[in-house]
């Protein structure tokens, strides 16, 4: 059994008041049998830190750098992430991808400087609309993994957490079906389990894209669903609390 992960990502989205509220109330509702992760902008991870502190929610950071010390202007390195309490880093983000030019290499540099400061990655990968509607989703997914292998080898995804975000559903409000999702699931496992079985057996598998309470469970559901990676449903801790319970076993 792969324990479910639901992970919250904030983005730019909090205050430093609103981040710590939001923790507050996330926290006090424990949800069984999920791993349960929040993730605040980088410099409010101090705060959010404290407010989980001693309860069953991780701290997750939204990306990392790829160096662990240097001259990186405006860098937060892994090790700096670790020392704040995060247990989890999303990298490789299609927003990263997109608008911030993090390049397949440069996320497998920053996949392999987490997984070397004891953290948890949450790699990122999904294809756009275009690359979609001309049958390349899988040619695109696929090159987003491989570089991990190239720069790690075949057990690049041990212990590994991967999200799968179709850039099409990324806030749109449009979600891919949950066959749709399942689909590439099952493939991005079959691609992993032919480099090494025992990291593709215990990948967990995330879906992300306009998540809410209504379509979570659904989604979830699929055998290779092991939970999510929320956006804008992670805002109002109602919502997020319900798409958290939908991942629970036998909900
Ligand atoms: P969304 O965002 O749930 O708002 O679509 C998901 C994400 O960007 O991780």
């Amino acid at each position: 059994m792969r324990l479910p992960i639901v992970a919250g990502n904030w983005k730019l989205n909090c205050s430093r008041e609103s981040a710590s509220s939001l923790a507050r109330e996330v926290a006090e509702v424990p949800v069984a049998g999920v791993e349960v992760i929040v993730c605040p902008v980088s410099v409010h991870l101090a705060d959010v830190a404290q407010v989980v502190a001693g309860t069953d929610v991780a701290l997750g950071a939204q990306n990392a750098s790829a160096q662990e010390s240097g001259a990186y202007t405006g860098e937060v390195s892994s090790t700096m992430l670790a020392e704040f309490g995060c247990k989890y880093v999303i990298i490789g983000h299609s927003e990263r991808r997109s608008l911030f030019g993090d390049s397949e290499k440069s996320c497998a540099q920053r996949h392999q400087a987490v997984k070397e400061a004891g953290l948890i990655p949450i790699f990122c990968v999904g294809e756009s609309l275009e690359e979609r509607e001309s049958g390349n989703t899988m040619t695109v997914v696929k090159s987003q993994l491989q570089a991990l292998f190239d720069l790690a080898g075949p057990k690049a995804f041990n212990n590994a957490v991967v999200a799968y975000e179709p850039v099409w559903a990324i806030g749109t409000g449009k979600t891919a079906s949950p066959d749709q999702a399942q689909e590439v699931h099952q493939a991005i496992r079959q691609f992993i389990f032919a480099q090494d079985s025992d990291s593709a057996n215990a990948l967990r598998l995330l879906y992300g894209g306009s998540v809410n309470p209504g379509n979570a469970q659904e989604l979830f559901a699929k055998p290779d669903i092991d939970g999510g990676l929320i956006g804008g449903a992670a805002l109002k801790s109602k919502d997020f609390l319900a798409v958290c319970k939908a991942a629970a076993p036998n909900t």
